[in-house]
């Protein structure tokens, strides 16, 4: 069989075949080179795994699907430097699994929401979005107000360590004494107040 323009529209099977691996070697050229990208695979200089209070707080937020109406990504657009400060690199999640980038912006992006606001303003906030904001639409967290199980935070910190994170034992075995007495109101307000931190240097 030659392989002529006019068997291979003849022949459907023969043409997926081709047309897939055709359009895979854009996407290889595209896709692959990122993985070895260093700016995109590396951490940004000071980034450190979440500690243990944060790390809680970060699961509250994906538990409570905040992402379904927050944002944490800053697109390189004036229009979002100017409200909310330099755009989000790669290298600045490189601890986050997962990300939350998210796409639904029912309340303001949060990547650089960290120190923002007092720890106070995020309790009244948090607790009653309208005694801070009249008009917010954004529910109540008072529920939070509550302790945190933590049980199985060793379990989870050594998960990530497994998947690269640089904890070390004696940071994973003091985890649960960095959670005594501690609310997960407490642990979500950490996990906001360190978010977008790293970085702020670059100009938008
Ligand atoms: C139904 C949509 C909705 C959900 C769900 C939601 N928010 Fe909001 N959020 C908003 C809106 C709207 C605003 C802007 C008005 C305000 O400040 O309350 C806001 C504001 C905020 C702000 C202040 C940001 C700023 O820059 O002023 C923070 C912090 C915040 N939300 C955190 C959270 C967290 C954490 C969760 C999950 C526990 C959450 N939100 C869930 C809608 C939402």
């Amino acid at each position: 069989m030659k392989l002529t323009h006019d068997t291979i529209e003849r022949k459907t099977g023969l043409l997926i075949a081709l047309v897939i691996f055709v359009v895979s070697i854009g996407g290889l050229v595209e896709i692959v080179p990122l993985f070895f990208q260093k700016d995109l695979i590396e951490p940004v200089a000071g980034l450190k795994p979440y500690e243990p209070l944060r790390l809680v707080g970060r699961d509250i937020y994906v538990r409570e699907g905040c992402y379904n109406c927050h944002s944490q990504m800053i697109r390189p657009f004036r229009s979002e430097t100017e409200r909310y400060g330099p755009y989000s690199v790669a290298g600045e999640f490189v601890y986050d699994r997962p990300f939350q980038w998210g796409s639904k912006r029912t309340g303001p992006d949060l990547a650089r929401v960290g120190g923002r606001y007092s720890d106070e303003w995020h309790r009244l906030h948090f607790e009653d979005p309208r005694s801070v904001v009249p008009e917010s639409n954004m529910p109540s967290y008072a529920f939070l107000n509550r302790s945190i199980g933590g049980a199985d935070i060793k379990a989870r910190m050594s998960a990530l360590k497994m998947l690269g994170h640089p904890y070390s034992q004696a940071e994973i075995d003091s985890a649960p004494a960095a959670l005594k007495d501690k609310t997960e109101l407490d642990a979500l307000i950490a996990y906001l107040q360190g978010l977008g931190t790293q970085i702020k240097s670059i100009k938008g």
